[in-house]
């Protein structure tokens, strides 16, 4: 297959890595990509993944068979839907879909309708309405942004003052949702939908934020492992019975079918599953730690959702190792990350074995070579073992050779399932 993948960071590059294991050769080019994913296929740095028309002029001159959208961003603003109206077979959600993720209102309108179950909320457009909500739902606080904010929506918080003023912050470009605090461990659940099936992909733990033993602010997450060892055997089925064919079926009755990636951000509570969050997309970084260890070709799954013909496929197989994933990111990162940075010692980090390195912001300086970090999120480092303990030594083993200076990483993920 001829597959355009959008996007340019590790969870890209991952979707890359992965097509690239299968049996069968496609011819993958990546717009716009980054400096890593350059090195394994072709990437079209010119192509905007935000302009639906002219991805889709490009999918048509160059008989493009595939198109698999990445990042949120695409997909809200809809670049989705001029490839499906000229029908260019896309795997990702169209605009109104997209907002599973893009408006957070909209996503609890849906689990309403769909009876899915989730965190009680109130959207508040003042202040004032805000404050209350705090107060009914008391300490501690959950403030989340209305629409898309890179992570850095969400404030959860004992600090009644600090969920005001992220509150009043967010106010201004529209509305809040105040939610009720959900205690448990959390996990990320992804579906492949073609609108009316779905099927699941292995379970990961996201480590969202900053600092060891969670402490700092939210990011969009410093690491991953899958599986989940300590899951509860019927877990996966119950989120499919309650939670992701519940809300395909909602969106499919009102004429917006997801066909994409849905990404169920799960808590798991003492009083059940509750959903935190939908995505409309495959996570970072869970990604790096899932699409290895699947053994169905991936184009298979993506190409079936993208076609309406996933009810014709078996469930994704899994193997049965470990993966674990450890980001490192740029000195100031969330709030101002410090780009333009080198990065060394790759060479040797990928030459630990079982490890291989996604890249999430990189660039490559086309005067003297070097490989310089250009965001926050820089490098996805990811082991697989047989053991979590074997695959986190690998991975921080890897990590220990790379050189960027200022760069933080957290010493503390898969930690607890060791
Ligand atoms: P979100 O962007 O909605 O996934 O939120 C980011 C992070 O905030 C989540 O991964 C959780 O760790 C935390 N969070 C969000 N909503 C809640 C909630 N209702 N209760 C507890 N923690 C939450
Ligand atoms: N890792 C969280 C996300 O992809 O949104």
């Amino acid at each position: 297959m001829k597959i355009l993948v959008l996007g340019s960071g590790a969870r890209e590059h991952a979707i890359v890595t992965s097509l690239l294991t299968e049996e069968v050769a496609h011819e993958i080019v990546v717009a716009p990509g980054n400096a890593g994913i350059a090195q394994d296929v072709s990437v079209e740095p010119g192509l905007d993944p935000l302009n639906g028309e002219a991805v889709t002029e490009y999918a048509i001159e160059h008989d493009i068979d595939l198109v698999v959208i990445g990042p949120e961003a695409p997909l809200v603003a809809g670049v989705a839907d001029p490839l499906r109206t000229r029908g260019i077979p896309v795997f990702g959600p169209g605009k109104v879909a997209a907002q599973l993720e893009g408006s957070k209102t909209f996503a609890k309108r849906i689990m309403d309708a769909a009876g899915v179950p989730t965190g009680r909320a109130v959207r508040a457009t003042t202040l004032l309405e805000a404050e209350e909500a705090l107060d009914a739902f008391g300490a501690p606080y959950v403030v989340k942004a209305d629409g898309l904010a890179a992570g850095k929506g969400v404030l959860v918080t004992e600090d009644r003052e600090a969920a005001v003023a992220h509150s009043s912050h967010y106010l201004e470009h529209g509305a809040v949702l105040v939610e009720e605090f959900l205690d448990g461990q959390e996990v990320s659940l992804f579906l492949v939908s073609d609108g009316h099936t779905v099927l699941p992909l292995s379970p990961a733990q996201d480590y969202k934020r900053l600092l060891d033993g969670d402490a700092g602010p939210n990011t969009g997450g410093m690491g991953a492992y899958s599986p989940l060892p300590w899951l509860p055997e019927t877990f996966v089925d119950e989120v499919i019975e309650t939670v992701a064919l519940p809300t395909v079926r909602q969106l499919a009755r009102e004429q917006t079918p997801f066909i994409g990636l849905l990404y169920c951000g799960l808590i798991l509570t003492g009083r059940g599953i509750r959903v935190i969050e939908f995505n409309a997309r495959f996570g970072d970084p869970e990604t790096q730690v899932v699409l290895p260890r699947l053994v169905t070709p991936l184009s298979e799954l993506l190409f079936a959702a993208a076609t309406g013909a996933l009810a014709t496929q078996p469930r994704p197989e899994f193997a049965l190792d470990v993966a674990v994933a450890v980001v490192l990111a740029s000195e100031g990162y969330p709030e101002a990350p410090l780009t333009g940075r080198a990065i060394t010692g790759l060479d040797e980090a990928a030459a630990v074995p079982e490890v291989t390195i996604a890249h999430a912001a990189t660039v490559r300086d086309a005067a003297t070579g070097a490989l310089l970090a250009t965001g926050g999120r820089v490098l996805c480092v990811v082991a697989r073992g047989t053991t979590f303990a074997e695959a986190r030594a690998l991975a921080y083993e890897a990590v220990g050779k790379i050189g960027l200076d200022g760069s933080q990483y957290r010493t503390d993920i898969a930690a607890r399932v060791v």
